[in-house]
């Protein structure tokens, strides 16, 4: 059970040296029961994984990319820049950037194609509102977008996809039911094809992650604010690891 994903964006937190401080504390640890990795805001990506070195099993993913290699794009940083800066998975298509910042299903679909291009991982976010799940649509909604983001990627090439409904991300959120989870997981992998890992996030945390870890068809976690301090994740991810082992 190795292939279990325990990562953390760090979202817009973190300074350099609270980011290198981060990076140490994981780069100590020389055996993970889980596969590791950490999505560090862009200005960070570089320190941590210099910190982490390229041999690290902890792989470090940017939480966005512009899907254009170069150009004229003010504020926007590009795939290849990031991974020049050492990343090797993109996050692409988290709610956030959807509900805040316009990014659309052709967006996140030129974003998974870039990566695919360039050789990252795509960590791809999917999830529905609380109206759409009220109103009974939420397994359309979500095997739409992951049809939408896959459109065009080669049958095979692995991608991993968060499910992170909405409603249960943040301060104001809770995290999903285990059976609600479990459904989404098979749906989502029935839209994706064999080659994805579905992930869980959304409010993930110390007292939640193992029975959520224990969901059939989950291949691991993408936490926020719980593990924003390093010895918090490394606990969510022992924890984990003493299920998965
Ligand atoms: P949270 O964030 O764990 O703080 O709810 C999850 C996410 O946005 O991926």
């Amino acid at each position: 059970m190795t292939e279990f994903w325990v990562g953390t964006s760090w979202k817009m937190t973190k300074t350099l040296a609270q980011a290198r401080e981060f990076a140490r504390g994981v780069g100590a640890r020389a055996d993970w029961p889980v596969r590791p990795f950490v999505v560090p805001p862009a200005t960070a990506l570089a320190a941590v994984a210099a910190e982490l070195g390229p041999a690290s099993p902890v792989r470090v993913g940017a939480q966005d990319a512009h899907w254009e290699d170069a150009g004229a794009w003010t504020g926007e940083v590009s795939v290849p820049q990031v991974a020049d800066a050492g990343a090797t998975m993109l996050e692409i298509g988290h709610s956030e950037r959807r509900e805040y910042f316009g990014e659309t299903d052709e967006r996140v679909n030129l974003k998974v194609l870039a990566a695919v291009r360039h050789g990252l991982l795509p960590l791809i976010c999917v999830g529905e509102s609380a109206e759409v799940r009220r109103a009974g649509g939420a397994a359309e909604f979500v095997a739409d977008q992951v049809r939408a983001a896959l459109a065009g990627v080669p049958a095979g090439v692995p991608v991993l996809i968060a499910y992170e409904p909405i409603w249960a991300i943040g301060a104001t959120g809770r995290p999903a039911r285990p059976e609600a989870v479990a459904e989404m997981a098979v749906v989502i992998a029935a839209a994706a094809g064999t080659r994805a890992a579905v992930l869980y996030g959304g409010s993930v945390n110390l007292g939640n992650a193992v029975e959520l870890a224990r969901v059939p068809g989950i291949g691991g976690l993408f936490i926020g604010r719980a593990a924003w301090e390093v010895s918090d994740y490394l606990c969510i991810a022992d924890a984990v690891g003493d299920l998965v082992a």
